[in-house]
């Protein structure tokens, strides 16, 4: 990961990648940046409203922004949304500028973890098991695509896992 600033962690909803990026930024004494909470604060408003007031195209419009943002500042670990690499752009931006960790899990496992979540406008859906796996078929390419590394975070404490990843980067 050594030619490129950030270290930057991608995969579906549930998968952990602010848990773990806020580890990782510990024991690698760098910031930890988490992209949707940039987007929070850059609008002034929740997911869920911005998702109702604008669209998911409207998020997507500041998630692109708000990424470009954070790759140009200082070196950092980053923990990205589920959707970030819907966009070419934005799939273009991470390689170039980040070392790309995709987290993999299973369904079960975001399951469990997102249970009663209600901060997450695509899974406010009467099947949320039916969704994020239709999310997960429409994406798995797109990580896979993206990613420099592929990390199995199924199983494990944040802990165990955090350090079993920092040994391979
Ligand atoms: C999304 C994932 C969310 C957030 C938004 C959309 C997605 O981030 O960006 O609700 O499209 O998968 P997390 O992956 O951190 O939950």
């Amino acid at each position: 990961m050594h030619d490129r600033p950030h270290l930057v962690l991608i995969g579906p909803m549930g998968a952990g990648k602010t848990t773990l990026g806020r580890l990782l930024a510990q024991q690698m004494q760098r910031p930890f940046v988490d992209l949707d909470t940039v987007i929070v604060q850059a609008a002034g408003v929740t997911i869920q409203l911005l998702f109702q007031r604008e669209g998911e195209q409207g998020f997507r419009k500041r998630e692109r922004a708000a990424l470009a943002d954070v790759l140009a500042g200082p070196p950092a670990v980053i923990a990205t949304g589920g959707g970030v690499v819907l966009d070419p752009d934005n799939r273009h931006a991470l390689r170039r500028h980040g070392y790309v960790v995709y987290l993999r899990v299973s369904l079960a496992t975001q399951l469990h973890r997102l249970h009663g979540d209600t901060s997450r406008p695509l899974l406010d859906t009467p099947d949320p098991a039916a969704r994020l796996a239709a999310l997960q078929a429409q994406r798995e390419r797109l990580y896979l695509e993206t990613a420099d590394l592929v990390f199995d975070a199924d199983a494990g404490s944040p802990e165990a896992l955090a350090a079993a990843l920092a040994a391979r980067l």
